[in-house]
C-alpha cells in the first residue's frame, strides 16, 4: 500500500481477522493522510502507540525546522519493526546500510548490495502508513558514475517505494545530489563520521575536531544544501559544531552522536533495543533490553519442549468424534 491510499476492504478484513479488534478495523478503514487529527489516533492509542495521523512528507519536515519542532527518526529493516516504528509516530524510517552489520552480521557496511537494500526496503514499505521512507544508497551505488547513481536512486523509488534516498559525503557528492534531485528523487545528505569511509578514516572516529576539519564540514553541509538535499545527517561530530551547522542551514539536520541541538535525531533500532552484541557507542541510549526478553522467552520454550509441557491440549487440534470413532473401528489406537 502506498502512503495516503485508503486501506482496501480486503486488508481491513485481514486486519480484523488477525487482531480481532474493532478499533484496529476502524483504523484500517481510514485514509491516513486525510483523517482528521484524533480520529485514527483514538483507535491506535493503546500500549504506547501514537496518535499521529498526518503523512510525513519532505515539505512537512522543512516546516518542522521552521516551527522548531524536533524531527524523530529511527532505522528499521523489516516489516514488523518498521510497523512498530510507524505506529509509535516517528517521522522518518531509514532503511540504513547499517543493516549489513545488525541484520547480516558483517563487520562494516561496505559489502551490502543494491539488490539487498531493495529487498529490505520493500518489506519496510509495506509497513509504513505515516512515516517518510528513506533508503540508504549502498557503497558503490553512487560514487563511480552519476548516471548509474541516478538509475540506482530511481530503483529505490520504483522498485521499493522509497520516498527519498540517503548518501554519504560532502562537496564531492554535490553534483550527484544535484542529478538525483533533478530526477525528482529527494536526497538526504550525510556528513561527519561517514561509515562508508571507514578505511579512509582509519576507523569510526569523531570528526570535525580541528579548525581545518570544522571548516571542511561546514563547507560540505552548505554544498549539500545548495545541491538540493532536503535534510542532512550529522554523525559523530562535537555538539558545538553540530549547532553551528544546524544554525547555518535552512534544511533540517538529523543528528546521531552530534548532540542535542540538531533539528532531529536518529538512532539504530537494534542499539536502542539492545539487540547488538558489542558495547554501544557513547551516544546510544538503550530504551529496552529486547535481547533479555527474547532469551528468557526462548529458554522457557526450550524447557517446555524438553519437559513435554508444550504443546498442551489447548494448543492442539482435535479430530471430530465421528472421525475418531471411524479410526477406532479400523483398529487405530486414538490416544
Ligand atoms: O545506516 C544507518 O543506519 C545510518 C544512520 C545511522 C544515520 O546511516
Amino acid at each position: 500500500m502506498l502512503p495516503g491510499q485508503a486501506v482496501s476492504g480486503e486488508s481491513c478484513l485481514v486486519e480484523a481477522a488477525r487482531g480481532g479488534a474493532a478499533l484496529e478495523m476502524a483504523m484500517s478503514l481510514t485514509t491516513f493522510s486525510a483523517a482528521p487529527a484524533g480520529v485514527v489516533g483514538e483507535g491506535v492509542a493503546r500500549g504506547g502507540r501514537n496518535a499521529a495521523t498526518t503523512k510525513v512528507t519532505v515539505p512537512s519536515l522543512l516546516e518542522k525546522k521552521l516551527l522548531r519542532q524536533p524531527i524523530t527518526s529511527m532505522t528499521a529493516y523489516d516489516y514488523a519493526s518498521a510497523r512498530l516504528v510507524d505506529e509509535a509516530g516517528l517521522d522518518i524510517v531509514l532503511v540504513g546500510d547499517s543493516l549489513a552489520m545488525v541484520m547480516q552480521g558483517l563487520e562494516n557496511t561496505l559489502a551490502v548490495t543494491m539488490d539487498e537494500m531493495l529487498l529490505y526496503t520493500r518489506g519496510v514499505r509495506r509497513a509504513l502508513r505515516r512515516a517518510l521512507l528513506v533508503a540508504d544508497m549502498p557503497f558503490g551505488s553512487y560514487q563511480a558514475d552519476e548516471r548509474e547513481a541516478v538509475a540506482n536512486a530511481v530503483r529505490f523509488v520504483k522498485e521499493a517505494g522509497a520516498e527519498a534516498v540517503k548518501l554519504e559525503g560532502g562537496r564531492a557528492r554535490a553534483e550527484v545530489v544535484r542529478r538525483i534531485v533533478g530526477a525528482e528523487v529527494p536526497v538526504m545528505g550525510h556528513v561527519g563520521l561517514t561509515p562508508q569511509s571507514v578505511h579512509r578514516m582509519g576507523g569510526y572516529k569523531v570528526q570535525g575536531k580541528t579548525m581545518a576539519a570544522i571548516d571542511e564540514l561546514r563547507a560540505d553541509a552548505l554544498a549539500l544544501e545548495e545541491a538540493g538535499c532536503f535534510a542532512i545527517v550529522l554523525e559523530g561530530v562535537p555538539r558545538e559544531l553540530a549547532k553551528v551547522v544546524t544554525d547555518e542551514l535552512q534544511i533540517p539536520t538529523i543528528g546521531i552522536g552530534a548532540g542535542p541541538d540538531c533539528d532531529g535525531q536518529i538512532l539504530v533500532l537494534h542499539d536502542i533495543m539492545t539487540m547488538t552484541f558489542s558495547p554501544s557507542a557513547k551516544f546510544v541510549r538503550r530504551y529496552a533490553n529486547v535481547a533479555d526478553v527474547m532469551l528468557t522467552a526462548l529458554g522457557e520454550y526450550r524447557r517446555d519442549v524438553e519437559a513435554r509441557t508444550f504443546p498442551g491440549d489447548a494448543e492442539s487440534y482435535h479430530l471430530s468424534v465421528e472421525t475418531r470413532e471411524l479410526m477406532e473401528l479400523k483398529g487405530a489406537v486414538v490416544g
